[in-house]
């Protein structure tokens, strides 16, 4: 059965490579023209189907929507640079939902980026989606972003994350946020139905992973320090996939903590890698577990190497391009990875070189 499929991926990946490369060689200066910059989106994209309810739904009108339990909301960034990932992530949680009228969109931009252009792509391949966009102010967090060893962890709506509870309006109390390198192929409600107990937040939580080296020897040297884990058993996790309580959050000023770490990192290196640590410093040990099905992640390829990555073992509920590639990078250089087959069928980008128009 997996040889099975696997031979099946090969097949695709060999179709389509054959494909692309009989593109290339008809139009080859038209693929020129594809790069992105922060401001300008130079990519068409294709208009998504409608999706509508199942009969089961229950029902929600516009006006009870806001209020309404059955309502699912989602948190993700948009900007020029990852927007491809975004439109496929949207369309799977949609293709996968069993109510997908029920779900709303709250995405957050840079607010050095063309928020409207933003917008309007997002309006143009969804014209039924229900969704916000919101503008993060980048000197919120600038002056307290450090140099980490991967730049583009650097960038501030790296952090938006860290400030959900303050961006979307006060009746949102629950919100799954989903990282724009990722595809659903499962109903995003059973995700959001994370019993998160007492926590503020429930994410994927590796135990097995080496806690210690996301901060540095000065950290775990200083007693005051390496005592803020002292009473709990933390363990890493992973902030592309969370499910959080915006209510418990705002109640407790989870922002001013973690800006709190991030204000300390700028006096004195405790850790290195971007928005992650601050994470857990506060959270780790103390969040709800969100089911691994949910974070099937590192198909982004090992961060050295670039290595293709196989599927973790145990079913998949979404597919995690986490790591160094993305599936869109590979695909268009035509190196894709096996798994990346299983990101095209989301892929909304209309090829760059089309002949009806
Ligand atoms: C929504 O859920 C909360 C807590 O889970 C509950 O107290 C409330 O009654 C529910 N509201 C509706 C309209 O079902
Ligand atoms: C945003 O993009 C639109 C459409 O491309 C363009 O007309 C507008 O001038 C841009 N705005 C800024 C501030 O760059």
């Amino acid at each position: 059965m997996t040889l099975l499929k696997y031979h099946n991926l090969q097949l695709i990946i060999h179709n389509t490579t054959m494909f692309h490369l009989i593109l290339l060689l008809l139009l080859h200066s038209a693929t020129i023209t594809t790069a992105t910059t922060t401001t300008t989106i130079s990519q068409q994209f294709k208009e998504a189907p409608q999706f509508y309810n199942s009969p089961e739904c229950p029902l929600t009108t516009t006006t009870t929507t806001k209020n309404n339990n059955n309502t699912v909301h989602v948190a993700m960034t948009l900007d020029a640079a990852y927007i491809r990932g975004s439109m496929a992530a949207i369309l799977s949680v949609l293709q996968h939902s069993s109510c997908p009228e029920n779900i709303i969109f709250h995405f957050v931009t840079s607010s050095s980026s063309n928020t409207s252009l933003l917008r309007a792509t997002i309006a143009t391949s969804f014209p039924y989606l229900n969704f916000h966009v919101y503008r993060f102010m980048d000197s919120i967090v600038s002056g307290l972003i450090s140099t980490s060893i991967r730049a583009a962890l650097d960038c501030p709506l790296n952090y938006a994350r860290s400030y959900l509870a303050n961006i979307l309006p006060a009746h949102v109390n629950k919100v799954v946020y989903l990282d724009s390198d990722l595809v659903l192929v499962d109903d995003i409600a059973k995700l959001a139905a994370t019993p998160l107990g007492d926590s503020i937040l429930a994410a994927p939580e590796y135990c097995n992973a080496d806690f210690a080296i996301y901060f540095t020897p000065t950290f775990w040297s200083s007693p005051s320090l390496s005592s803020t884990f002292a009473d709990r058993k933390p363990c890493y996790f992973n902030t592309g996939v969370m499910v959080m309580d915006l209510g418990r959050w705002r109640a407790g000023e989870y922002t001013t903590k973690i800006e709190e770490w991030m204000e300390l990192q700028k006096r004195m290196r405790i850790y290195e890698l971007g928005s992650l640590p601050p994470f857990l410093l506060v959270f780790a040990g103390k969040i709800a577990p969100v089911d691994h099905r949910w974070n099937q992640h590192g198909l982004g390829g090992d961060n050295y190497r670039g290595l293709c990555r196989d599927l973790h073992p145990g079913p998949v509920s979404l597919l995690h391009w986490s790591g160094k590639s993305k599936p869109w990078v590979r695909l268009d250089a035509e190196r894709p990875c096996p798994l990346d087959a299983l990101w095209a069928p989301y892929d909304l980008l209309m090829p760059p070189f089309s002949f009806d128009s």
